[in-house]
C-alpha cells in the first residue's frame, strides 16, 4: 500500500470507515452489525479495529471464533485485523508504530477481499486522519440529540442559522480534499441514526431537521438507522448478532417482533448504504446521484413550507 500522494494506486476493496468523534454513537455495534451482514451475504470481508483501547470490535469477533467451536451452525469471520499501541514514551514514535502497522494492515487485504470495515475510536490522530481519507464509504452513526449534531456544525440557539463548522466535520472535509487529490476517490459520507426511540418525539423531529440541512451543506446523506433495541447489544457476549440464527440457539421459540424488526433494520440500513456489491471499487456515481435527490427533495420542501407560511 503506497501513502505517497503523488503515487495513486487501483484499489480492489471498498473501505468502509465507521466514523464519529463522539464517544458512545454507536461505531463499534454498526461495524459489528456490517460485517457480519455482509458476511451472511457471502461477501469477503476483513475487518480492522483502530481503537487500541477499547478494541470493542476485536473483543465481538473474539467471543465470535470461540462460540463458532461449538455452534451446531456455521459461523461465518471475517479476517480481523487488530492495531497495536504504540507504547512508548514518545509520542511521535508510537504515531510512527501505528501507522506502520494500519499500512501493512491495509496491505494484506485489499486485494483479496471484497470489503473491509475499519472501526475507529472517539479521537483524532493523524491515523483517524489517514483512516478517513481512505474511506469509499464514510457511516457515521448519530444518536437523536443536538449534543451529537454539535459535532458536525456547532448547534446555537437560533437554529435558522447554521453553526461554525465543527471538528469532526472539517476532519470529513480535509479527507475528502485529500482523497480527491490522491486517486480521484469520491468518499461517500452516510449518515445514519442510532438508538432511535420507539416514540416519535418532537426534538427528533427537529434533529431530523438539522441533520437533513447539514447534509447539504457539508455534503452527506442521510439513511434510516438502528433503533434502540435490546438484542443490538445483549448478544456481545457470545459474538452473535440479531442476523444470526438465534432463534435455534432459543430452542426454536422464535423470534420477538423487536428481533424480527431489527433484521429488518439492519438489511435496510446495509441495502441504503447502496456498497457496490457487483464491482467493489468503483467510484460512486450512484450515491452521488442519490444524495444530490434527497437534497433537491428537500430544497423543495423547505421552497413548499414557505408558500405555505
Ligand atoms: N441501536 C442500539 N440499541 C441498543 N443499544 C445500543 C445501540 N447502539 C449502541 N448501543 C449501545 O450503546 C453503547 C455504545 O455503543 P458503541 O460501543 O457501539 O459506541 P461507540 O461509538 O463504538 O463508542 P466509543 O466511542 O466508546 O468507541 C454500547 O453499550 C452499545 O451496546
Ligand atoms: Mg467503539
Amino acid at each position: 500500500m503506497h501513502f505517497d500522494d503523488d503515487q495513486p494506486e487501483l484499489r480492489s476493496a471498498h473501505v468502509i470507515v465507521v466514523g464519529n468523534e463522539k464517544g458512545g454513537a454507536g461505531k463499534s455495534t454498526l461495524s459489528i452489525h456490517l460485517s457480519v451482514a455482509l458476511l451472511k451475504a457471502g461477501r469477503r470481508v476483513a475487518t480492522i479495529d483502530l481503537d487500541t483501547r477499547q478494541r470493542t470490535l476485536t473483543r465481538f469477533f473474539e467471543n465470535r471464533r470461540s462460540w463458532a467451536k461449538s455452534a451446531s451452525w456455521p459461523i461465518e469471520l471475517p479476517f480481523h485485523c487488530a492495531l497495536e499501541r504504540g507504547e512508548s514514551g514518545d509520542v511521535r514514535q508510537n504515531e510512527a508504530t501505528e501507522f506502520a502497522l494500519f499500512a501493512d494492515a491495509i496491505g494484506a487485504v485489499e486485494h483479496d477481499y471484497e470489503f473491509v470495515v475499519i472501526d475507529t475510536p472517539a479521537s483524532d490522530s493523524y491515523l483517524m486522519r489517514l483512516a478517513h481519507s481512505l474511506a469509499d464509504t464514510l457511516v457515521s452513526p448519530l444518536n437523536d440529540s443536538f449534543i451529537d449534531v454539535d459535532v458536525f456544525s456547532r448547534v446555537t440557539h437560533d437554529r435558522s442559522r447554521r453553526g461554525a463548522v465543527a471538528h469532526y466535520a472539517d476532519l470529513v472535509l480535509e479527507a475528502r480534499r485529500k482523497r480527491r487529490l490522491v486517486d480521484n476517490g469520491v468518499i461517500d459520507w452516510v449518515m445514519t441514526r442510532n438508538r432511535i426511540a420507539s416514540l416519535a418525539s418532537n426534538n427528533a423531529k427537529q434533529i431530523a431537521i438539522s441533520i437533513a440541512r447539514l447534509g447539504a451543506e457539508l455534503k452527506f446523506r442521510v439513511v434510516d438507522g438502528l433503533h434502540d433495541r435490546v438484542i443490538f447489544r445483549e448478544l456481545f457476549p457470545i459474538g452473535l448478532t440479531a442476523l444470526d440464527p438465534i432463534e435455534e440457539a432459543a430452542d426454536n421459540r422464535g423470534l420477538t417482533a423487536s428481533q424480527q424488526a431489527a433484521r429488518r433494520e439492519i438489511e435496510s440500513l446495509v441495502e441504503n448504504l447502496r456498497l457496490p456489491i457487483a464491482a467493489p471499487g468503483l467510484p460512486h456515481l450512484e450515491s452521488r446521484r442519490l444524495w444530490h435527490a434527497q437534497i433537491s427533495q428537500l430544497y423543495r420542501q423547505m421552497a413548499e413550507s414557505r408558500s405555505d407560511a
